[in-house]
């Protein structure tokens, strides 16, 4: 979990460990991820976030968007052939309620670019209020998830179901603009409507899709 001592890192990262997964927090500073595992406990543990990437098949990212491209290029050399989920909105404070998607169309497909084609990009959890995932509470938001690589995404579909969350396949990478810039739209709507915290939810009866 690369900045997995922030607010939604730490939270996906309790959720995981207390569903049984192996996780380890990452952080700039080794020092500072070890404390942060050990406050939250179920058994996570902490490294520097190179090293952490290095020990891990999936590699979760949640840094802002400003540390996006250093963050990626340190753990670069560590993720070769494994799948990398970017949780990254591309939010240019202050105006954080204007959709503002980066050149490259998304912080996605700009976090393929920065690691290349040899890493499985695979982009998710951009609509949950990290505030409620840090709880054990249900929450009313699916998690969209997003990748050009079908078997990967299925696997963090699954991760985002072991996390207590309903996850759901967006289809391509490119389609993950449309979650990033609906963070925006939520923002907006927790502050004209006075919500704590608003999702997204898809409606209709859906059927699994075929692995
Ligand atoms: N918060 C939410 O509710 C939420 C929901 C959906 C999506 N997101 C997205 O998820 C990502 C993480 O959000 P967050 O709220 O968890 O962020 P955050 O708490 O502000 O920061 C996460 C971690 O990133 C590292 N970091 C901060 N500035 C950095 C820099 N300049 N260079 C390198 N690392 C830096 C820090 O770790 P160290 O200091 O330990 O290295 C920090 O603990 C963002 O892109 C955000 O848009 C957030």
């Amino acid at each position: 979990m690369v900045g997995g001592t922030g607010k939604l890192g730490a939270a996906i990262a309790r959720r995981l460990a207390k569903a049984g997964c192996k996780v380890v927090i990452g952080s700039r500073s080794a020092e500072s991820a070890g404390k942060v595992a050990g406050d939250l406990g179920f058994g996570l543990t902490g490294a520097a976030n190179a090293d952490a990437a290095a020990m891990c098949d999936i590699v979760i990212v949640t840094v802002p968007f400003a540390a996006q491209e250093s963050t990626l290029a340190e753990i670069g050399p560590h993720v070769a052939g494994k799948i990398v989920v970017d949780t990254t909105v591309p939010l240019v404070p202050p105006k954080v309620m204007r959709v503002q998607l980066p050149p490259e169309g998304s912080a996605a497909i700009r976090a393929q670019r920065l690691l290349g084609a040899g890493v499985t990009i695979v982009s998710a959890f951009h609509n949950v209020a990290a505030h409620k995932l840090a709880t054990d509470e249900d929450i009313d938001c699916d998690v969209l998830v997003f990748g050009d690589d079908k078997a990967a995404r299925a696997k963090v579909v699954a991760l985002a179901n072991q996390a207590g969350l309903r996850g759901l396949h967006g289809g391509m990478l490119a389609n993950s603009a449309a979650a990033e810039a609906l963070t925006s739209l939520l923002i907006f709507i927790n502050k004209t409507y006075s919500v704590d915290g608003a999702g997204i939810r898809i409606t209709g009866k859906l059927v699994e899709p075929e692995p």
